[in-house]
């Protein structure tokens, strides 16, 4: 339950020897892996005195060595990132946007809070010079698409998606010459390029919106996220050739321990991302993008609910609905952690760095920003 620290039984990575990684636990000391494995910031939100060090994520591509984490390094260099990134946002004349998937400190210095379309838009609209995003790859590359003259930085640019990763644009491009009937409607998780050879942009906020304004003549293929293919055609029964991609944090939920905790919290209703696969989205009683998710918690007469998402959501669910029980689900891995190990690279640390360096940018070829701007456009005009 949010606002509990972890615990061994919660966590039980915390507790036990990690597999393959060569490091153990010690008292005092966490050991921070796994897939989507609780990110430093929440432990150390929660358990201020720990020590810890985290032993890498090993489903990131190029995956480092971790850092022994923030007890040394906050000691090493004593800031109060909130309060350097305020005063730097004000010279740099920049904006931070934030996806709902950043940690809670990051949300909270965040000028513009929203899901990919949300954020789409303020970064088409915004007059600020500097645009820092606080989120992944993807989105930060769409705000640079559509501010080609201005200056997009990303906390880590290592902050993938295995969406985006699991469609490169040579074989998009191959799949879409043996289909040239077929409009794409492509999922926004993705590359630049994979973009630049689609006709249309989408985000879960606005698919079926999308979709149903195709002629029913019209074939469809929709990429990269099968199981988002799958609800769309199920919502609006229209058959769609699907691309094989899936997001690995919304596959890790298990309908097992979800039925269990169905079972414990009888009041509670699930809630979930339209990236969770079919028997996970069969039991749910709402679902829906993160902001949709966010409002329905605010709006529902319920007083529990079980989200089937990224943990970051729960940091604002909290704050906004203050009163309401929010209870993570749980994936079917040995562990109660839920972060998406891509989203979770940015730090304020790293947030603060990026800002105080201007670097790492968002560095683009400009004939793909040109291309890729078309179906972009394509989306915000019809949604
Ligand atoms: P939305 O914020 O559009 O719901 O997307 C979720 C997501 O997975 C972003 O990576
Ligand atoms: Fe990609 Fe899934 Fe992470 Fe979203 S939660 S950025 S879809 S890997």
């Amino acid at each position: 339950m949010l606002g509990r620290p972890p615990d061994a039984r919660s966590y039980p990575c915390l507790a036990r020897p990690i597999r393959n990684s060569g490091h153990r636990s010690e008292p005092g000391i966490v050991i921070l892996e796994e897939r989507g494995g609780i990110s430093p910031q929440s432990v150390w939100r929660v358990w201020p005195n720990v020590r810890g060090k985290s032993c890498g994520v090993p489903t990131i591509r190029n995956a480092r060595e971790q850092v022994d984490l923030v007890t040394e390094n906050s000691a090493r260099e004593r800031v109060d990132y909130a309060e350097a990134i305020l005063r730097l946002k004000t010279e740099l004349n920049a904006v931070i946007l934030a996806h709902y998937y950043q940690q809670g400190d990051i949300q909270d210095v965040a000028d513009i809070i929203g899901d990919s379309l949300e954020l789409s838009r303020k970064a088409a609209e915004t007059k600020a010079e500097v645009i820092v995003f606080a989120g992944v790859h993807f989105m930060a590359e769409t705000a640079k698409i559509l501010n080609p003259k201005k200056h997009v930085l990303l906390p880590d640019l290592a902050a993938g998606c295995s969406l985006a990763e699991g469609c490169p644009a040579d074989r998009f491009i191959a799949f879409r010459a043996k289909h040239p009937d077929h409009v794409s409607i492509t999922y926004i998780n993705c590359s630049a390029e994979v973009k630049a050879a689609s006709d249309i942009i989408c985000t879960s906020s606005n698919a079926e919106k999308i979709i149903r304004q195709i002629p029913p003549e019209k074939p469809i293929f929709f990429a990269p996220d099968r199981n988002l293919g799958r609800y769309l055609i199920r919502r609006t029964g229209r058959p769609m050739l699907l691309w094989e991609g899936s997001c690995i944090v919304h596959e890790t939920f298990s309908l097992r321990k979800l039925t269990q905790l169905q079972y414990e919290h009888p009041e509670a209703e699930l809630i979930a991302h339209p990236e969770c696969e079919e028997p996970v989205l069969e039991r749910a009683a709402f679902i829906g993008s993160t902001s949709s998710l966010l409002r329905h918690v605010q709006e529902s007469a319920s007083t529990a609910f079980i989200v089937a998402t990224e943990s970051g959501i729960l940091h604002q669910m909290a704050k906004l609905a203050p009163l309401k029980t929010l209870i993570p689900a749980p994936p079917e891995a040995n562990c109660a952690c839920n972060d998406c190990p891509y989203m979770k690279l940015n730090t304020m640390e790293k947030l603060y760095a990026c800002m105080r360096n201007r670097s790492p940018e968002i560095i683009m070829d400009e004939e793909t920003m040109r291309r890729a701007l078309v179906p972009i456009q394509r989306m915000l005009s019809m949604s």
